[in-house]
């Protein structure tokens, strides 16, 4: 007979309960600043494939804990999760490093309230929200970790899997090549609405970092306009201009807003024509 297996929050809670157990009395350690002997309430926010994601209460203090499970994803999920918000501490992009452990697969960090940009964002306010995620792309592109790199757009993007043949494009290959990458940086890799939080209701924090990894400067800008055109494809281009403005009002570096949106509008077109095709 076939078993039945399911993934639900009670298993969830069953397998974590071990080691959050074990690790209570640090945690609650951590996020009481030195308080002593204050209990630790622990809910369970969220769980995917790699990860269980919970708050942490302890007398006034709360902390985000993610924690990963063993499979290939979540262990490779864990080691980006944990390099980019210690990367990141301090930045004011992210919510702030507490603590992590290796052996186990856990990070703790700030937990910041408020609701996520999927609750807040609708047609209504899309544009005003689109600036305030133009804001801050550029303080992320500021604070990243960067390293230089040769080549340019086009090289970058023929290799690329999931996108039609720039060639496909009228003009977008010879454009693109006049375009130099202006380095690598670390970049979020997932523009999941679900993925900011909105503290004030005009600052955003970027959260979940399970695929952040070095790409080149300006991809997360690229990831945010798919995000943006695929939930309010009514507001068109008036999503990227909203999206440049933004980028543009903080941005004081090397990347230009220009290049960015002609950038963004070009992976858009290949991938949705790589989508027909197939
Ligand atoms: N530091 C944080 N403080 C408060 N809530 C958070 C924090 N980080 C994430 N969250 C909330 O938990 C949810 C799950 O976290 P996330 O890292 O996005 O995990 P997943 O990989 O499952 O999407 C987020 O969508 C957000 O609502
Ligand atoms: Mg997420």
């Amino acid at each position: 007979m076939a078993m039945a297996y399911f993934d639900s929050a009670a298993d969830r809670l069953r397998a974590a309960q071990p080691i959050l157990e074990k690790w209570a009395e640090e945690l609650a350690h951590i996020l009481g600043r030195g308080d002593i002997g204050g209990a630790l309430r622990i809910t369970l926010i969220k769980h995917n494939t790699a990860s269980d994601s919970f708050r942490l209460q302890t007398g006034r203090h709360t902390g985000f804990l993610k924690l990963f499970n063993k499979s290939e994803e979540g262990v490779e999920g864990y080691r980006r999760e944990r390099m980019a918000l210690v990367a990141l501490k301090g930045s004011g992009v992210a919510p702030r490093h507490l603590a992590h452990c290796d052996a186990d697969g856990f990070v703790l960090s700030e937990f910041i309230g408020g609701r996520t940009l999927s609750e807040v964002i609708s047609s209504n306010n899309a544009l005003a929200w689109t600036r305030r995620l133009g804001v801050w792309l550029a303080k992320m592109d500021a604070k990243a970790p960067a390293e230089p790199c040769r080549g340019n757009w086009a090289e970058y993007l023929g290799r690329y899997r999931g996108l039609a043949p720039l060639g496909d494009i009228a003009g977008a290959e010879d454009a693109l090549y006049e375009i130099p990458l202006c380095g690598m940086a670390l970049a979020r890799c997932d523009a999941s609405f679900t993925n900011w939080m909105v503290p004030d209701m005009v600052t955003l924090k970027g959260v979940d970092y399970e695929r952040a990894e070095m790409k080149p400067r300006g991809w997360d800008f690229v990831l945010a306009y798919q995000a943006l055109i695929a939930r309010f494809p009514e507001h068109g281009e008036a999503l990227l201009e909203a999206l440049a403005d933004g980028f543009a009002s903080q941005h004081r570096g090397a990347l230009i807003a220009d290049e960015l949106s002609y950038l963004a509008r070009i992976v858009l077109c290949a991938r949705l024509e790589h989508k027909q095709a197939a």
